[in-house]
């Protein structure tokens, strides 16, 4: 693996593969690696010729300064993981790199980036991501590049990006890895003192509980989120919603069938954390339809 920190020697690097039409994958990360990052790279490896993983704790995502420096950072720790998992091209730039003096360009996304995530941590966080994506697809130009599902409403607004820009990249969104428990991994767990790590397991409880209400066949939206709710008594909830999964607008009083996404965000001591489900809706006239919605829960049970 190559560790590079500027965008001349990267292109430098990837000219030969790009020339012979090699698959260039890209999965950018902030560091801090754990397994839900290294799923990406290992698929990234699977389906391409060259991965590039790229770490860059971006500035322009934080809101807060003292959630910025707080950041954990072991670049040493995540080098040997990176290797570990196949990167060919660790690509760690500087911020002067990135965002060097006289930047003022932007790039942002409307409608998808204001709900959720956008409420809550102002719409500045997503202008934030998609401004260091849309340089990373420019400066890698990958074929493919790869996101966690973790982070659905981010994943919905770089497939806008990609589209609506026409970058000449396709996105792959990868499954949520979680800990025996259910807690989605996160380079935020770190910071959970014992009990609110504890407590943290309650935003994976709330999902499993919309899930299984509506494997149960219940279908008024008010009555699915409110056995979500009995969950997250203990953390300090920003929110809890069930959405559409592609435009992230919230579904009506009754949830017809398809697919449904349940958000959730919420504070847990310091720590702010965000999870989320996709929950297949069938029509509750079909039987069997039903009857595979509650194994899909079972089956998500056994798993998490
Ligand atoms: P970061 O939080 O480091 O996450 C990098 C990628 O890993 C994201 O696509 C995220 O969704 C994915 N990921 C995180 N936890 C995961 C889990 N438990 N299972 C599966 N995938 C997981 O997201 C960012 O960085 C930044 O916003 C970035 C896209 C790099 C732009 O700065």
């Amino acid at each position: 693996m190559k560790i590079v920190g500027t965008v001349d020697e990267l292109r430098d690097l990837l000219r030969p593969a790009r020339r012979s039409e090699r698959t260039i994958g890209l999965v950018p990360t902030m560091g801090a690696l754990h397994e839900g990052h290294l799923s990406l790279i290992r698929q990234a490896r699977e389906q391409c010729e060259v991965v590039v993983m790229s770490l860059f704790v971006n500035p322009a995502q934080f809101e807060e300064p003292a959630d910025l420096d707080a950041y954990p950072r072991d670049h040493a720790r995540d080098g040997e993981l990176a290797a570990g998992v196949g990167v060919d091209y660790l690509f760690a730039p500087g911020v002067e790199e990135v965002y060097p003096q006289g930047f003022t360009s932007r790039v942002s996304v409307s409608g998808v980036t204001e709900p959720l995530e956008g409420q809550h941590r102002g719409t500045a966080h997503f202008e934030g991501v998609t401004t260091v994506v849309a340089k990373l697809f420019n400066m890698v130009q990958p074929d493919v590049a790869y996101f966690g599902q973790k982070d659905a409403q981010q994943a919905v607004v770089i497939r806008r990006l990609a589209l609506d820009l026409d970058f000449a990249v396709r996105i792959e969104i990868c499954p949520t890895v979680r800990e025996p428990d259910g807690l989605a991994m996160s380079s935020r767990n770190e910071r959970l003192s014992p009990s609110d790590r504890r407590r943290a397991t309650a935003l994976h409880r709330a999902l499993r509980a919309a899930a299984e209400a509506i494997a149960s066949d219940e279908r008024t939206t008010g009555t699915v989120i409110a056995a979500a709710m009995a969950e997250l008594e203990n953390v300090e909830l920003d929110y809890f919603e069930l959405v559409n999964p592609d435009t992230l607008a919230p579904v009506g009083e009754r949830i017809d069938g398809g697919e449904v996404l349940a958000v959730v965000a919420a504070r847990v001591g310091a720590t702010r954390l965000i999870d989320n489900q996709s929950i297949q809706v069938p029509s509750t006239s079909d039987g069997e339809q039903a009857g595979s919605a509650k194994q899909e829960v079972l089956h998500c049970s056994a798993r998490c």
